[in-house]
């Protein structure tokens, strides 16, 4: 009651003088801590006196207040003895020195921290603490990265952490001698598609997260042979074609320009797929099998064809079956 009283009545005679009153006496800190930890901040001293003054006195109630700033602006003010934030900071005052008891601190708790002090009407600064938060690094990135072959990539791997971390890249959890945010790798190759790993570290700890490049590039046809000779007489004949793309496309076998029947009765045809898969990339091979006796019609070019998910051949390979005469 007094107090909101006495400050209503004197505050326009006094403030001006307050705002010409010197900035002598700051004393100005630097402390570290880590989350979670519970810190107090201070000294922050005081004349313990003001407050046994009469009421008559022209000066009104002694005040400390902590005021926090972030980025210079004041997020909030904690009056003599008022806690905030649910308790976690709170005031201890201590016959004319006041610390600031911070407890399960947070990362958003960094900033600095300026404790005033004196009468209502002229309060000076007694300290001004910059609050350091330590933390263990912490890594944000988009797991697939996707790149055409022959382009150029960069992986970023953001890691946030204080002290500031260091950043090591590894391919396959084998150094590659690359620090720093980002990784470039100029004209890519189908071969890197791989696990790129970023690892983050400061003196709180480490993390690690892993990167999964996928390089695309267009499908490429090969046969293993490209003419075969067989008998009139022979069966199981076997054309061997290998795709490697990525994304894999289909395969569709040709004989001259119509699609073999491979579901159709009575069954001539069959096709078998086998997928290698490489760590880099993989291989598709799609086996052409005739399972009856040849005839005259089967000694004809045969058409391994890549398509696309929108029916477009985008590689062909032939395979000619020639009749062998015999001795
Ligand atoms: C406070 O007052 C006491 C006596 O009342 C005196 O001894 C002491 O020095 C004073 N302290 C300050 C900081 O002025
Ligand atoms: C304001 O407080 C300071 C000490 O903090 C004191 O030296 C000064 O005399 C005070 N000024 C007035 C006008 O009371
Ligand atoms: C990465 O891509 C794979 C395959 O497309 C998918 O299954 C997986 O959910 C993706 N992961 C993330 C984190 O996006
Ligand atoms: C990219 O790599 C390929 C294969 O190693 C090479 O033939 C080509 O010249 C390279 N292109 C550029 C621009 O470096
Ligand atoms: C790799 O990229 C291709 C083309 O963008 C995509 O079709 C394929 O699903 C991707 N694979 C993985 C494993 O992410
Ligand atoms: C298939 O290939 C054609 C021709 O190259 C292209 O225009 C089309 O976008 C491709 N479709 C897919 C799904 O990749």
């Amino acid at each position: 009651m007094y107090y909101r009283n006495s400050l209503k009545i004197k505050l326009t005679c006094t403030t001006l003088i307050s705002f010409l009153l010197g900035v002598q006496g700051i004393e100005y800190l630097k402390k570290e801590t880590q989350v979670g930890k519970t810190d107090s901040l201070g000294p922050c001293r005081y004349d313990n006196n003001i407050s046994d003054l009469p009421i008559s006195h022209t000066f009104s109630a002694l005040i400390v207040m902590w005021k926090f700033y972030r980025d210079g602006k004041n997020v909030f003010t904690i009056l003599k003895n008022r806690p905030d934030d649910g308790g976690r900071m709170q005031i201890k005052d201590n016959y004319g020195v006041s610390e600031l008891e911070i407890k399960n601190i947070k990362k958003h708790d960094a900033g600095r921290y300026i404790c005033k002090t004196g009468a209502s009407n002229n309060l000076s600064i007694d300290v001004e603490i910059d609050l350091i938060v330590k933390f263990k690094p912490e890594i944000h990135l988009r797991y697939n990265e996707s790149v055409n072959e022959g382009e150029t990539i960069e992986i970023w791997c953001d890691a946030t952490g204080i002290p500031n971390p260091n950043i090591e890249w590894s391919r396959r959890s084998e150094e590659i001698g690359i620090s720093g945010h980002m990784l470039r790798i100029h004209n890519v190759t189908r071969y890197a598609k791989d696990i790129f790993m970023c690892s983050a570290s400061n003196t709180e700890g480490h993390d690690e997260e892993m990167i999964n490049l996928n390089v695309s590039f267009p499908a490429e046809v090969e046969v293993l042979e490209k003419e075969l000779q067989r008998l009139n007489t022979d069966t199981d004949v076997e054309m061997v074609c290998a795709v490697t793309a990525n994304p894999m496309v289909n395969i569709v076998w040709y004989k001259g320009d119509k699609e073999i029947p491979v579901k159709e009765e009575p069954f001539k045809y069959v096709v078998d797929t086998q997928d290698d898969m490489k760590e880099e990339y993989y291989t598709r091979f799609s086996i052409l099998k005739i399972i009856s006796t040849l005839d005259e019609a089967d000694f004809d070019t045969y058409y391994c064809k890549a398509q696309n998910d929108s029916g477009h051949v985008v590689a062909t390979e032939t395979i000619t079956l020639v009749k062998h005469l015999g001795e």
